[in-house]
């Protein structure tokens, strides 16, 4: 009743912006996403009869009420799988090479899935181990491959096609990802409502849900061809095409600070001066400086000496879930 896993964080390329079922999380839209090698999370799950409660120990420490009410839920939808009532001890831990809270849910939750599941004596196919991620966190379900992957929305309302699936594997092309660190103070709003948000009240919501189809047709078409500045542009407008949508909403929000501006505006004026390199953010202030290795030092060199980076993140493309035999202690 143990079981061992560690997934690897995604930074998507194509954003999933927006929820069509907010209970099942199943998106408005398809997203893509590169899974790195730099983020990840290992987590033992422990089923026992004895246990009254779930217990969650995150980074050595016990979680707080909220983290645990949230894992707890999760874990229910795995006891549901096999009709098991017992309670679990889950011991997580995230890898991040910097303290500026770039642990992310993606990885958290595609662990938890895939241990828990192994846990309770199950073999998910991959499809189903995907969809059961994508029930802690949406952008878990990505987590479960390496590489390149696309998260397909699916159209039933059951959720049941809507999960991610492999597109270029992790040697395809070894594209650069610099995670330019700007804080590691928390999200003034969380993602899910900066998406209900979105949605509800921004009239370019609709111009998101136009363009975000097209957007993940040619980011595809670049990635098996390699072709780096179809990518980056495609990358860095259908981003930026995310944050307008926020800037909409009604009150209007935004997760860039001052750094965030400075570091696009660095990546433009590199660009300008012959380094192709390209950016993308997330529901928060950090820059993701997309490239090739050939660059990655001169862009390095360029970025930490803007004032408010505190650090640069070098990430390539990482695997999907691994299994290990030996649990960890909390
Ligand atoms: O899966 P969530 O709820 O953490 O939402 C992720 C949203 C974005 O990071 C902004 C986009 C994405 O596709 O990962």
């Amino acid at each position: 009743m143990q079981a061992t896993a560690t997934a690897h964080s995604n930074i998507a390329l194509i954003k999933y912006w927006g929820k069509r079922d907010e209970r099942l999380i199943l998106p408005a839209n398809s997203s893509l996403s590169l899974t790195v090698d730099r983020l990840s999370t290992t987590t033992t799950v422990s089923f026992d009869p004895d246990l009254a409660e779930d217990r969650l120990i995150l980074n050595q420490k016990s979680a707080d009420e909220k983290s645990m009410a949230r894992v707890s839920r999760f874990l229910d939808r795995t006891r549901f799988l096999t009709n098991t009532n017992q309670h679990a001890t889950v011991i997580s831990r995230n890898v991040v090479p910097t303290a500026a809270g770039l642990a992310s849910s993606a990885s958290g939750f595609a662990a938890l899935a895939a241990a828990a599941s192994r846990a309770l004596g199950l073999q998910l196919d991959e499809p189903t181990l995907s969809r059961l991620a994508r029930q802690g966190s949406g952008s878990a379900c990505r987590s479960v491959f390496g590489g390149f992957v696309e998260w397909q929305k699916g159209k039933r309302r059951d959720g049941m096609d809507s999960y991610a699936v492999p597109v270029a594997s992790q040697s395809h092309w070894d594209l650069v990802m610099l995670i330019t660190v700007v804080s590691n103070q928390r999200k003034p709003l969380s993602s899910r409502e900066g998406m209900r948000r979105s949605i509800e009240t921004s009239p370019f919501y609709s111009g998101w849900l136009e363009t975000v189809e097209n957007d993940l047709i040619e980011a595809k078409e670049a990635i098996a061809s390699r072709d780096f500045e179809k990518l980056g542009r495609v990358v860095e407008a259908n981003a930026l095409k995310m944050h307008a949508v926020m800037l909409g909403a009604e009150p209007p929000f935004t997760y860039w600070w001052e750094p965030t501006l400075s570091v696009m505006k660095k990546v433009w004026e590199m660009r300008e001066a012959g380094i192709p390199a390209y950016f993308t953010m997330d529901a928060g202030p950090n820059v993701i400086v997309l490239c090739e290795r050939e660059n990655v030092a001169k862009l390095q060199q360029g970025l930490l000496h803007i004032r408010g980076v505190t650090d640069v993140v070098e990430c390539h493309p990482g695997p999907g879930i691994t299994y290990e035999k030996e649990g960890m202690q909390p």
